[in-house]
């Protein structure tokens, strides 16, 4: 894979709990000339924090990537236990995907300092890309306050304005640690949600990532597999899955905000009952009884993703990865 940031490329802290699709996500980061990716943060979700500080860095071997610090934070959320994400992304977190072991050392300082190092040093406002749970984020913003000073602001993949998929209600990466969604959205930083209203659009048609799994190119063939063990879970109410490039959407976000419908929305995160780790968004055209009413105190605001071009997502990730070839030609 060739890594060609480009001078005006947006610098980015990926915080990731590796994990299929954060997989196909730090593949696309490192080989788009528009995002330069800093470092990589670790976060219990998907698996265990050891298998994702591993998982992430093997590949990194994948995209044969240059030395790029990677760091261990939470192994779980703010207040409750971890909790297994094996029956989507298989005990290892990369599915049936076997990656060889990989030379390459994790920074001896925890994520949260990472992160801390790499904001104050950018000469330029740093891009916070959480693909996972966010206590990483939390711990920082609470730990280190002043680093709002040079976060341009904060994309993540999380929440749901619709149905959710932990629960009816609620999306797992915000389900898995509500407080610290809560706390990201107060920080003041303007947030970008990428959430599974698109995210559960935005997939490879199974004939392809078959192609991919089975071709000559060994880059196509991680990201073939990767993309096939979504489509192994598709089967009955876990057809959504069928072929996503999942959290990798909230890079192509990142590089091609044009490709989605979004709009300005009053969000919070539920915190209790049934309904824990839901989005709440206020999609009125005359919000604010609820607050007349007492019912609730002011709404923190996020920019939220509401549908997107598929087909334009599709190829930009995979023309991205020197993969485009896989896809019929456009007409
Ligand atoms: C999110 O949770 C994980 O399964 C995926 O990696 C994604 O970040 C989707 O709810
Ligand atoms: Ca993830």
């Amino acid at each position: 894979m060739t890594h060609s940031a480009a001078p005006e490329a947006i610098p980015v802290i990926l915080d990731v709990d590796t994990g299929v699709d954060d997989a196909l996500a730090i593949l696309f980061a490192l080989a788009h000339p528009g995002i330069n990716v800093l470092g990589i943060s670790c976060v219990a979700g998907n698996a265990s924090l050891e298998r994702v500080v591993e998982n992430t860095l093997r590949i990194l071997d994948v995209a044969d990537a240059p030395t790029i610090p990677v760091a261990a934070g939470a192994r779980r959320p703010l207040l409750e236990p971890a909790r297994s994400a094996a029956h989507v992304h298989g005990e290892s977190g990369l599915g049936t995907l076997q990656l060889a072991p990989s030379d390459r050392q994790a920074e001896s300082i925890s994520s949260i300092e990472l992160m801390r190092r790499l904001i104050q040093a950018s000469p330029h406002p740093v891009t916070l890309v959480a693909l996972a749970p966010q206590t990483n984020l939390a711990l920082l913003l609470r730990q280190y306050p002043d680093v709002v000073n040079n976060i341009e602001r904060i994309v993540f993949m999380g929440g749901s304005t619709t149905v959710g998929n932990a629960t009816a209600v609620a999306e797992f990466n915000v389900w898995h640690d509500p407080e610290a969604a809560a706390i990201v959205l107060d920080s003041g930083v303007p947030t970008f949600m990428y959430g599974l209203d698109v995210f559960n659009q935005v997939s490879i048609p199974e004939r392809v990532a078959v192609a991919l799994a089975h071709g000559d190119s060994p880059l196509g063939h991680v990201v073939g597999r990767l993309l096939n063990n979504r489509i192994a879970l598709g089967s009955g109410r876990n057809s959504d899955y069928t072929g996503l490039i999942g959290d990798a959407g909230a890079l192509c976000a990142l590089v091609d905000p044009d490709a989605l419908e979004t709009a300005m929305l009053p969000l919070r995160v539920q915190l209790s009952g049934y309904g824990r780790g839901q989005t709440l968004v206020d999609k009125r055209t005359h919000p604010g009884e609820d607050v007349v009413h007492g019912l609730v105190g002011d709404w923190e605001a996020a920019e939220v993703a509401l549908d997107v071009d598929v087909d334009r997502y599709v190829r930009l990730f995979l023309d991205t990865l020197g993969l485009g070839s896989a896809l019929p030609p456009s007409k």
